[in-house]
């Protein structure tokens, strides 16, 4: 299959281009386009041969739920029961927006697309382009992360060309997005809403909206949660990893940097080729390695938008072992640092 790649005005998409990538949907084919948070891989998610192809294009086991991505808000009730008046409250403050929220699903919903749930996850996401996609697609795209399984989440689309080329129709480049972090997702099914994945919206945000929120106890437990398993079942699967070994160094800044520096010219001297992750005020500490720069410390907006493309360079460069800072920043710090510590695996180095 050659799979074309499409260059589209992020904030005034051609409706004529639109049009046509809302066609290649409504055939059930597959478009991968742009969101606020990363790129996604659409089907009609309706169609359960479209879900079906999405699995085996991304090589992702078919129990793991796909999102469905809607731009208004009349498409949420045919295709979820039981909407309680907080998640309206929700969305009046965050959808469209980086928000994914979990209800009972209705029977027009197909097994294949909820991985077998009686949940459906159902997203509105902020992207002129996305928005513009859904509404000529019929209303109701199934997106997962647009990367192949495993791999870090797609921030620009020569990641998804990296990852999809040749497996799907189309690919819709809108530029860098501009979170670079998976939406948050809320399971609304039990009496307590309940945080899944954290993200751009946090605890606190969600907090202040629903009053009470609980979070998933899968998902902040140290252990890498092998002793419990998490209510979104792709929480479960190792993810963001890149293909060296990856350790995250925790303490202050000084003795984070010396230690990393002490683990890197060891590294070095056995041969290895090292990678570390620093930002704009340690960068030029570092005397060893190939040294990626994440962005500022006081900046979360920059260290989530570049998590994923920096993962991704190390691929490229080809290094043997990587260390990372940690970035426990206030705002987006949990959901910067469940990614990163997946992408680690656990490992986790006091400096
Ligand atoms: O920001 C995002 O959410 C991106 C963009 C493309 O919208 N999408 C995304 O999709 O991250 P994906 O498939 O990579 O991650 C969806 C997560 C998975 O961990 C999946 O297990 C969980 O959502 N999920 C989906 N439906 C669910 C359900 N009914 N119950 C619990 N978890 C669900
Ligand atoms: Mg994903």
């Amino acid at each position: 299959m050659v799979t074309e790649l499409l260059h589209l005005d992020a904030a005034h998409p051609d409706q004529h281009e639109i049009d046509r990538a809302g066609r290649i949907l409504r055939e059930g084919g597959l478009v991968a386009f742009p969101t606020e948070t990363v790129y996604g891989l659409g089907g009609n998610a309706l169609d359960p041969e479209a879900s079906k192809k999405i699995y085996a294009a991304k090589g992702r086991p078919s129990d793991n739920p796909l999102i469905i991505h809607i731009a208004d808000m009349e498409h949420l009730y045919p295709i979820a029961a039981e909407v309680p008046e907080a998640a309206i409250r929700l969305a009046d403050v965050w959808w469209p927006g980086p928000v994914t929220m979990i209800f009972r699903k209705k029977a027009i919903v197909p097994d294949e697309t909820s991985g077998g749930l009686p949940t459906v996850a159902v997203r509105m996401p902020n992207h002129p382009i996305a928005l513009a996609l859904i509404r000529a697609a019929g209303g109701y795209i199934a997106a997962p992360s647009a990367n192949t399984s495993g791999r870090p989440s797609p921030t620009r689309a020569e990641h998804v060309m990296e990852d999809l080329d040749g497996r799907i129709d189309m690919v819709i480049d809108g530029g860098e997005v501009r979170i670079g972090l998976e939406s948050t997702i809320v399971d609304f099914t039990e009496d307590v809403p309940c945080i899944l994945r954290p993200g751009y919206v946090n605890e606190q945000k969600l907090c202040e909206i629903l009053g009470e929120v609980t979070i998933d106890p899968a998902i902040v437990s140290a252990d890498g949660m092998h002793d419990r398993k998490p209510r979104a079942p792709g929480m479960a699967y190792r993810h963001y990893a890149p293909k060296a070994k990856l350790s995250i160094v925790t303490g202050d800044m000084e003795s984070v940097i010396n230690k990393i520096n002490e683990l890197a010219r060891r590294a070095a001297l056995e041969g290895k080729t090292v990678g570390i992750i620093a930002t704009d005020e340690t960068a030029a500490h570092y005397t060893e390695g190939h040294v990626r720069d994440i962005g500022s410390i006081d900046s979360d907006k920059e260290i989530a938008q570049h998590l994923f493309s920096v993962l991704r360079d190390f691929d490229d460069d080809g290094v043997d072992i990587i260390y990372s800072e940690a970035f426990d920043t206030p705002r987006m710090g949990q959901a910067i640092m469940n990614r990163l510590l997946k992408a680690a695996g656990h490992s986790v180095i006091e400096a």
